[in-house]
């Protein structure tokens, strides 16, 4: 796959539950464009690395994982959450866990992983579009990007909204806990010297505290000039 420059990108960024997943699936769906979630590929790393024992301090072995990841993304039927397989196995549940956006969000701060991962991200440049979701489309990855959008909610709302997320999925969870990662990870991603979370210059911002998923869907059609 090449990079297509002309196709037109839609950077998302934002902390973990603003509600970026949910909305970048539904925006690519409805405009027929492509779909980068870029965290997957921070949490595929995470998971692989797991799985081949490599030690989560050693930068360029992670980096060459980052670097030789076999990784398919299938589509689902509307409303489905995308299949992911690694390595030809469907590891689309297991990347979802606490656990492994943990361990993403580790191997994240390091610039060897995230230089190592950039051009498989712009790979999905293409046309007719892109949808880009992650923490550093519209300020590393795509800076190009004809829209940039950074998505904010409360850290109390999206502790909330992954609080019910993880009891529909049968997994009971105590809602003080996921606050606190939250708030971890927040402070993490926001401090990293390499690609920190932060809004792009040009970037717009919404506020999703309180809105449902559609409010926020016609407030991002708005914004991308898409409505
Ligand atoms: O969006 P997510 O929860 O799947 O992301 C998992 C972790 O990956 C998150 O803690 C930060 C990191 N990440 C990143 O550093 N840059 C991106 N573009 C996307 C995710």
């Amino acid at each position: 796959m090449k990079q297509n420059k002309a196709a037109p990108v839609i950077a998302v960024d934002g902390p973990s539950g603003a509600g970026k997943g949910t909305i970048t699936q539904m925006l690519a769906q409805r405009l027929g464009w492509h779909l980068l979630d870029s965290g997957a590929l921070y949490r595929l790393t995470a998971l692989a690395a797991e799985r081949q024992g490599v030690d989560f301090t050693d930068a360029r072995a992670l980096a060459a994982v980052a670097a030789a990841l076999d990784v398919q993304f299938e589509p689902t039927p509307a409303g489905e959450p995308v299949r992911v397989l690694l390595a030809g196995d469907d590891v689309s549940r297991e990347l979802r866990t606490e656990r492994c956006g943990e361990n993403a969000s580790q191997v994240a701060v390091l610039p060897e992983v995230r230089e190592a991962l950039l051009q498989r991200q712009r790979d999905f440049q293409q046309m007719p579009g892109l949808v880009a979701d992650g923490r550093d489309m519209g300020t590393v990855v795509f800076t190009e990007a004809s829209c940039k959008i950074f998505l904010t909610a409360s850290a109390e709302e999206r502790a909330q909204r992954r609080y019910r997320q993880l009891l529909d999925s049968g997994v009971d969870v105590n809602i003080d806990a996921l606050l606190e990662e939250i708030r971890a990870r927040d402070e993490r991603d926001m401090n990293r010297s390499t690609a920190p979370l932060k809004p792009a210059i040009d970037a717009q911002l919404i506020d999703t505290t309180g809105l449902s998923i559609d409010e926020v869907l016609e407030k991002v059609m708005a914004a991308s000039g898409q409505a």
